[in-house]
C-alpha cells in the first residue's frame, strides 16, 4: 500500500484503487484513525487560530472521513454492506483546555458520523465513532496539557485508571463486527468512565 494524504483526493483515490484491486472489488471494514493540528493551536488561546490552520485542522481530521467513506461506500456495497469505525474525544463536545481547533474538528467529525451513518445506512454501511480517553501517543504528546488531562481521568474517572490502545482495539473489534449489526451513528467511549462526571 502507498502513502496516503487525506487532503488529496487524488491519493483517496489511488489508495482505495488499491483496495479494490487487493480484496477483489470488496471491503468489509474501515478504520478511520487519522487527525492533524498545527502543534501551535494545540496550546494557547483557541481564539487566536488562523483561518488557515483551522481548516487544515477539520480537513485532516474531520473531513478526511467524509471523503474515505465516499471512496469505500462502493466496496462495501459489493460485499452487502460492512462497518466504519472513526477516533473521537470528548473535546469535540466539552472544552477541553489546550485542545482547541482538534475539538471543532471532533465536533465536524461527530456530526459526519451521524450523516454518513444516515446516507448508508440503507446499503447495511454503518458508521460508528470510539471516544477514547487520552493514550499516550506521538500525536497526543503534541498537546501541550496532555499531562494534566491522564492526571484528571485518574482522579476523576469512575474506574479512577486509564486506558491503553488495547482497549480502544476490543472495542473496534466489537463495533466492526456482527455482534454490533443493529449498531450504528454512536459513540462508544473508552475512557474509565470519564465523560459522565461533571467535575
Ligand atoms: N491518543 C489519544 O489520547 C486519543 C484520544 C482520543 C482520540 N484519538 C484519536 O485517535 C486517532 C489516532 O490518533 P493517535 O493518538 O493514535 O495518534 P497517531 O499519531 O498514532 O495517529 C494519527 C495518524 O494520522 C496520520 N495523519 C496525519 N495527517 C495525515 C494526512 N494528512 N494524511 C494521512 N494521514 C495523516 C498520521 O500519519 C498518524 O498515523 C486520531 O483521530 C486521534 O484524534 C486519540
Amino acid at each position: 500500500m502507498t502513502a496516503c494524504d487525506v487532503r488529496s483526493d487524488e491519493d483517496v483515490a489511488r489508495v482505495f484503487g488499491e483496495v479494490s484491486q487487493a480484496f477483489d472489488g470488496g471491503l468489509d471494514l474501515l478504520v478511520h484513525s487519522v487527525a492533524f493540528a498545527a502543534a501551535e493551536d494545540l496550546e494557547g488561546r483557541f481564539t487566536d487560530t488562523p483561518r488557515d490552520r483551522f481548516w487544515l485542522a477539520l480537513d485532516v481530521s474531520a473531513y478526511s472521513l467524509v471523503a474515505c467513506a465516499r471512496a469505500a461506500e462502493p466496496l462495501l456495497e459489493a460485499r452487502g454492506g460492512g462497518a466504519i469505525v472513526t477516533m473521537t474525544y470528548l473535546g469535540g463536545e466539552r472544552a477541553v483546555p489546550h485542545y482547541n481547533v482538534m475539538g471543532v474538528a471532533k465536533a465536524a467529525l461527530d456530526s459526519s458520523v451521524k450523516y454518513l451513518a444516515w446516507d448508508l445506512g440503507q446499503k447495511n454501511i454503518r458508521v460508528n465513532a470510539i471516544s477514547a480517553g487520552p493514550v499516550r501517543t506521538l500525536s497526543a504528546r503534541s498537546i501541550a496539557g496532555f499531562p494534566t488531562m491522564e492526571a484528571i481521568v485518574e482522579e476523576r474517572a469512575p474506574l479512577h485508571r486509564h486506558i491503553d490502545a488495547d482497549d480502544v482495539g476490543a472495542a473496534a473489534a466489537y463495533l466492526l463486527s456482527d455482534e454490533a449489526r443493529n449498531v450504528t451513528a454512536t459513540t462508544l467511549y473508552v475512557d474509565s468512565g470519564y465523560h459522565a462526571m461533571g467535575l
